[in-house]
């Protein structure tokens, strides 16, 4: 097999709480991830190079060493000492830096995808170890499953084996926001802590879509509308047209709605203006 082509799908957090700064400088988490339909497509071709090459067309794809994907590859190729090249070549439809973890999906895309072309024989524990080396957010793409619990820096994973199918709208404005931005404004406030992943469960288990709408949280909005006031209006447009439950996903800008339908999800997507925002349509994948 001289090239293989996957899917790289986005991730939500349905909920995200943060529990205690750790000493290595991380946050200690408790979040629900859930795979959406928003996807990346990622061709992995071997060359005669030496090298490792990013194509994307998008430009704020950095290219080199500053990609995960690039990082992914170049770990196992130097682990496994592999020589030939290879052209990694990105088809970018989740937007960048956005909450969304479309590198740290690109990133297990690359290493489910090489474990594959260069017949390493990795079993998934030892991808999860690579992913974990990669980012907080890449193992989660690792397992295959629509939601999973994540806990540590949001690298321990447990599958939550639901067939439950959302509808939702997804707001991203044009603006690029870095993780490491929003978690260093947030302010800790453990006072009172609610366990909201355990509030959200059973909804979420029994598809009880009202009652989970209401449960959505995410404790890094202080932080991230400390940077950007004005994203408060995105919700309330959202929650004004209709939408029963709105939140931001991960370190944002993106925002996201439930809503009961495709139909309804169709309706209240036209209501974005596209110069300031891209809208998706998206269900659970
Ligand atoms: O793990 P990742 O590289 O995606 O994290 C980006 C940044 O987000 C980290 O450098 C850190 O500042 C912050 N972060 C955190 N706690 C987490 C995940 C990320 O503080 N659990």
């Amino acid at each position: 097999m001289d090239r293989l082509t996957v899917l790289s799908p986005a991730k939500l957090n349905l909920v995200l709480d943060i529990l205690r700064k750790r000493p290595d400088g991380y946050h200690e988490l408790r979040t629900i991830f859930e795979r959406i339909s928003l996807a990346d497509k990622i061709t992995l071709s071997r060359n005669k190079t030496n090298k490792i090459s990013i194509r994307c067309a998008h430009p704020h794809v950095p290219k080199g060493p500053g990609n995960l994907a690039y990082k992914a590859a170049m770990m196992l190729r130097n682990d496994f000492s592999i020589s030939e090249g290879l052209d990694i070549n990105i088809i970018k439809n989740i937007p960048v830096a956005a909450g969304l973890a479309g590198g740290s999906s690109n990133a297990a895309a690359v290493l489910s995808g090489l474990n594959c072309l260069w017949q390493l024989g990795l079993g998934n524990s030892q991808l999860v170890n690579y992913a974990s080396r990669l980012g907080s957010d890449v193992a989660f793409f690792l397992y295959d499953t629509s939601f999973a619990l994540g806990t540590g820096r949001g690298e321990r994973i447990k599958p939550l084996g639901l067939k439950v199918k959302l509808w939702h709208v997804l707001v991203t404005p044009k603006v690029k926001m870095l993780t490491a931005d929003v978690f260093a404004r947030l302010k800790l406030n453990l006072t009172n802590k609610k366990d909201n992943v355990n509030i959200l469960l059973p909804f979420l288990r029994k598809g009880d879509l009202e009652r989970l709408a209401g449960a959505l949280s995410n404790d890094l909005e202080p932080a991230i509308l400390s940077l950007r006031p004005d994203f408060i209006y995105l919700k309330k447009k959202l929650l004004d047209a209709g939408a029963t439950g709105v939140c931001f996903s991960g370190s944002g800008p993106s925002v996201f709605a439930c809503v009961g339908s495709h139909k309804h999800a169709l309706s209240l997507r036209a209501k974005f203006d596209r110069r300031y925002t891209q809208s998706f349509v998206v269900s659970t994948l």
